[in-house]
C-alpha cells in the first residue's frame, strides 16, 4: 500500500480541540479521536481531574488528552486556552464545535412551552453557546490554523437544525396535562451553523482550513418509552438493537467526524454529513 493510502484516515498528525467533550457525545468523540491517534483538547467551563475521570475513566490520564478551562462564549478564555493547548500539544490542526445548550425534556415548562411564550432569555442564552461559542472558536482556533496553513473545523448541528422538530413526537405529554412544545431556540441556532460553516469554508479556503458541518439525530439516553415508541417510527433503519428504539448511541458519530479531521476529506469544505439513521429520508 503507498504511503498516503496508508495515511487516507490516519489521525496521527492531528491536534484536535473538541468543546463541550465531557458531555454524553462529547465523551465518545474525544475518545474515539484518542483512540484513532489524535491529541485531543477538551474544553469546558468547568475542568478537573475528577471530572475528566468521570468523563474518559483510564483515558483521562493518556499523554495524548488534556482538558481546558474555557467558557466558549468568552473570547479571552479562548484565547488562554488556545496558548495552554499550544504549550501542551502544538497549534491545533481541528476543531469540533460540539459545545451546546438544548432544553432538556425535564426544564421548566416556561423552556418547553409554547413558542408564543418562549422566553427572551432562554433565546439569548442557547443563541449565546450554540451560535456565538461556534463562531468565537472558530475564530481563535480557526485563526491559529490559518496562520499555519492547514485546518479541520467540524461543526455540530442536529436533524432539528434542518428540519422543524415533529412537535407531535411530544403529543405524549401534551395529553397528559403538559403544555410541552419542543422549543424553537436550539433549532435556530444549529439551522444557523450551515450558513456559518460555509461562510467560514469559502474565507478561510485560500489558507487550506476547511468547515463543514455533521448533522447528528437523537441519541439513546433512557428517553421515556412514550418517547421512544414515536420516535423509533420516524426512523427507517433497523440494527437489530431493540433496546435502543432505533435511536443512535453517541459511538455512532465518530467515524464522521474522524474522517473530517483526516485526509481522506482533503478536498471537502463547506458541506454537511448526515448520520440520522434514515430519519431525513422520509
Ligand atoms: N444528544 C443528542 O441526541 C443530540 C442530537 C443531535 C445533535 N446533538 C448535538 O451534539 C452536541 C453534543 O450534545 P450532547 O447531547 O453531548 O450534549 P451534552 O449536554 O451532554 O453536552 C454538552 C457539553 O457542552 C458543555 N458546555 C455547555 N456550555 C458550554 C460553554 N459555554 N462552554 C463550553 N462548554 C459548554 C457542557 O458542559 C456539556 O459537557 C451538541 O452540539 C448537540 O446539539 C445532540
Amino acid at each position: 500500500m503507498s504511503e498516503a493510502l496508508e495515511n487516507l484516515f490516519s489521525l496521527q498528525r492531528e491536534i484536535v480541540v473538541v468543546t463541550g467533550g465531557y458531555g454524553l457525545i462529547g465523551r465518545s468523540l474525544v475518545a474515539g479521536l484518542q483512540g484513532l491517534g489524535a491529541r485531543v483538547a477538551v474544553i469546558e467551563p468547568q475542568v478537573s481531574e475528577a471530572r475528566s475521570t468521570a468523563a474518559f475513566g483510564a483515558l483521562a490520564r493518556s499523554e495524548r488528552l488534556a482538558a481546558f478551562a474555557a467558557d466558549v462564549t468568552k473570547r479571552d478564555q479562548l484565547e488562554a486556552a488556545l496558548a495552554a493547548i499550544k504549550g501542551r500539544f502544538g497549534p491545533p490542526t481541528g476543531l469540533v464545535n460540539n459545545a451546546a445548550l438544548d432544553s432538556p425534556p425535564d426544564a421548566p415548562i416556561s423552556e418547553n412551552g409554547p413558542f408564543e411564550s418562549y422566553p427572551e432569555e432562554s433565546w439569548d442564552r442557547v443563541m449565546a453557546v450554540n451560535v456565538k461559542g461556534v463562531f468565537l472558536g472558530a475564530q481563535v482556533f480557526g485563526a491559529a490554523m490559518a496562520e499555519a496553513g492547514r485546518g479541520s473545523i467540524v461543526n455540530v448541528s442536529s436533524i432539528y437544525g434542518a428540519v422543524s422538530p415533529d412537535q407531535s413526537l411530544y403529543e405524549y405529554r401534551r395529553e397528559s396535562g403538559e403544555n410541552f412544545y419542543k422549543p424553537v431556540a436550539y433549532s435556530a441556532s444549529k439551522s444557523a451553523l450551515y450558513n456559518l460553516t460555509r461562510y467560514i469554508a469559502v474565507y478561510w479556503g485560500p489558507k487550506n482550513v476547511r468547515a463543514n458541518t455533521v448533522t447528528f439525530a437523537g441519541v439513546f439516553n433512557n428517553q421515556d418509552q412514550r418517547f421512544l415508541e414515536a420516535y423509533a417510527r420516524k426512523i427507517p433503519l433497523r440494527r437489530g438493537k431493540p433496546h435502543l428504539a432505533n435511536m443512535a448511541e453517541a459511538n455512532d458519530y465518530v467515524g464522521a467526524v474522524a474522517f473530517l479531521l483526516s485526509p481522506a476529506s482533503g478536498y471537502m469544505t463547506g458541506a454537511d454529513i448526515r448520520i440520522d439513521g434514515g430519519f431525513m429520508a422520509t
